[in-house]
């Protein structure tokens, strides 16, 4: 069985990106073979609405035709028992290379139909993990629920089954008192980093085992 991360942020080692991995170390405290991609090692675009994927006879119909840097982990997809994506909150979104690699994986699989179908052979399930230095107040009066919630949708829609787990008000900087951000209070924010993350950690690697006993059931 084989649980996959994709990792949507820039940096290898921060709150995006160790959260994807204790939803690792949860599928494979599960028996889940597991491994994380970094989107930032690779080189690629989003959709380039060729529509090979579209084209009726197509041998890429039902498939993503690009071939760059993204195909080989689009391939691993299909393969993988379950999957988790992460991203950063870059201005009210997820970042851009997340959001291309979405357009890349979704598309394909996406019919245009009425109503809309996979083209997904299997049901899978997937999680989403997404980080900001909002708090979960901020996070709710400024809608990012709402983008979660469609992504949720969508990767339900595709995939079979879909959650979503967010961390607010992230440690953003090495080193605040190097960088020029009077809006944020160090001490209050390195108290929450002790405080709260762990916790968040904790329910990453409970999503994490979730989505493996899942997928090893099915
Ligand atoms: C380009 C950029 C845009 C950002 N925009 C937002 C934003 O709109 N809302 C928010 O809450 N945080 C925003 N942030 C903060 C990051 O989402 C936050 O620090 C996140 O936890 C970083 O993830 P990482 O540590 O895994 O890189 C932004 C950061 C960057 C670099």
């Amino acid at each position: 069985m084989k649980v996959m991360a994709v990792n949507g942020s820039p940096r290898k080692t921060w709150n995006t990106a160790t959260l994807l991995k204790k939803a690792l170390k949860g599928a494979s405290s599960q028996g889940a073979e597991t491994e994380l991609i970094h989107l930032y090692d690779l080189a690629f675009t989003g959709c380039t609405s060729c529509f090979a994927c579209k084209t009726r006879d197509s041998k890429s119909y039902g498939r993503c035709a690009v071939k760059d840097g993204l195909a080989p982990i689009l391939r691993k997809v299909e393969e993988t028992d379950g999957f988790i994506l992460g991203s950063p909150i870059y201005f009210g979104n997820v970042s851009g290379e997340m959001r291309s690699f979405m357009e890349r994986l979704l598309f394909p699989f996406f019919t245009y139909t009425d109503p809309p179908q996979s083209l997904f052979p299997r049901k899978i399930p997937t999680g989403f993990i997404y980080t900001m230095n909002v708090s979960e107040e901020l996070m709710k009066e400024w809608g990012y629920e709402q983008v979660f919630g469609n992504n949720q949708r969508l990767l339900q829609m595709v995939f079979g089954s879909s959650e979503s787990l967010w961390s607010c008000d992230t440690y953003q900087f090495e080193d605040y008192a190097k960088v020029v951000a009077y809006r944020f209070d160090p001490e209050k924010k390195a108290r929450r980093r002790r405080e709260v993350f762990p916790l968040d950690c904790d329910k990453a690697l409970a999503m994490g085992a979730r989505i493996a006993q899942i997928g090893n059931q099915l």
